[in-house]
């Protein structure tokens, strides 16, 4: 059976630019190394009154609006995020009530970077048993918020912003193909045995207290490569497609390093790869929605194209879908 298919986007950045000199005049840095070693420029970072919620809202207001549907149409919400406005109850509730469609089924999802893929696909299998027609499909982030400051290993190469994106169910008449539009295969896996090369520092259980993002890059960077390029063979062989077929990778944005490996190691040119990270910076579960939409709407992405997502983050978790458009 052909999965859900995307119906439109959006996304929401904050409004404050912050480049990687503003950045060197208050740590020990650079330009030159922030862009030599990650491809980031700037990043986004959230000010007074912008959250994980308003932007997140923000970014389902204009998803809806793409796709010409109301509020009223949307019967279930996944949002994932690492960094919800409180530990509870769920960004996504804060998201329903501002919509105006309260009543329908709303949660969080926790796979940090991965986050949206994991959203995508548990929003896809609900469509598929019955649960609802359509879903909103959300990554939102301010990783600013825990961010150490001092720490340049980490604090040059994250930002905020949120993406979104509406899956219909598909139709129930059995149609399925890889022409079709839809979700056409999807994979996840997790191993918390590498659960301290990503981290953040706190929590409510533990310390009572937000925490900060920690991370081994180097070690992080060597499992991303291997884990992206089994888990993009995987659904590549699922949906009985060749890696040619693909029109466009929209990954997760962390490090443009990592997207060149990654499309090397499958025999994808780069011009297929949908780069952001040298705006957006690594904004985690929003990086693939925020992709997809700036893609989508600078007319790079149609209507028939086919189009991996992919994702790799804290856990660690990371996965991939395919989708024809
Ligand atoms: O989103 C979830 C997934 N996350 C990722 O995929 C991140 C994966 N990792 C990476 O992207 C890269 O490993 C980093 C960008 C984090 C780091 O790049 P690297 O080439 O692996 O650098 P490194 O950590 O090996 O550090 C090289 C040097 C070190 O100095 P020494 O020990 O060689 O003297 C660092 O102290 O660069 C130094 N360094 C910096 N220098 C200037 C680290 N951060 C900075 C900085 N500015 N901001």
């Amino acid at each position: 059976m052909t999965g859900s298919r995307l119906l439109g986007s959006g996304s929401a950045l904050p409004s404050r630019v912050v480049t990687n000199a503003e950045l060197a005049a208050q740590i020990d840095t650079s330009d030159e190394w922030i862009v030599e070693r990650t491809g980031i420029r700037q990043r986004y970072i959230a000010g007074d009154g912008e959250t994980t919620a308003s932007l997140a809202i923000a970014a389902a207001r204009a998803a809806l609006d793409d796709a010409g549907l109301a509020a009223s149409d949307i019967d279930l919400i996944v949002l994932a995020t690492a960094t919800p406005d409180n530990t509870f109850p769920a960004t996504a509730t804060k998201v329903q009530h501002a919509l105006g469609c309260n009543g329908c089924i709303a949660f969080d999802v926790a796979a940090v970077c991965s986050g949206f893929l994991y959203a995508l696909t548990t929003a896809d299998s609900l469509l598929k048993t019955g649960m609802g027609t359509r879903a909103l499909v959300i990554g939102a982030e301010t990783f600013s918020r825990i961010l150490d400051w001092e720490d340049r290993t980490t604090c040059v190469l994250f930002g905020d912003g949120a993406g979104a994106v509406i899956l219909e169910a598909p139709s129930q008449d059995g149609a399925a193909g890889a022409d079709l539009p839809g979700v056409l295969a999807s994979r996840l896996h997790a191993d918390g045995a590498n659960h301290d090369l990503l981290y953040v520092d706190g929590g409510p259980s533990t310390t009572q207290t937000v925490g900060h993002l920690r991370m081994k890059g180097r070690e992080v960077f060597r499992h991303a490569v291997v884990n992206l390029a089994n888990v993009l063979n995987e659904v590549i062989e699922d949906a009985g497609i060749s890696a040619d077929d693909i029109d466009w990778i929209v990954p997760h944005q962390a490090n443009a390093r990592i997207l060149d490996a990654t499309a090397k190691k499958l025999g994808i040119a780069p011009e297929k790869v949908v780069v952001t990270v040298d705006q957006h910076a690594n904004t985690s579960a929003a990086s693939v929605p925020l992709a997809y939409d700036v893609a989508r709407r600078d007319g790079r992405i149609k209507a028939g194209d086919l189009v991996m997502f992919e994702a790799m983050g804290g856990g660690f978790t990371w996965g991939a879908s395919l989708v024809r458009i």
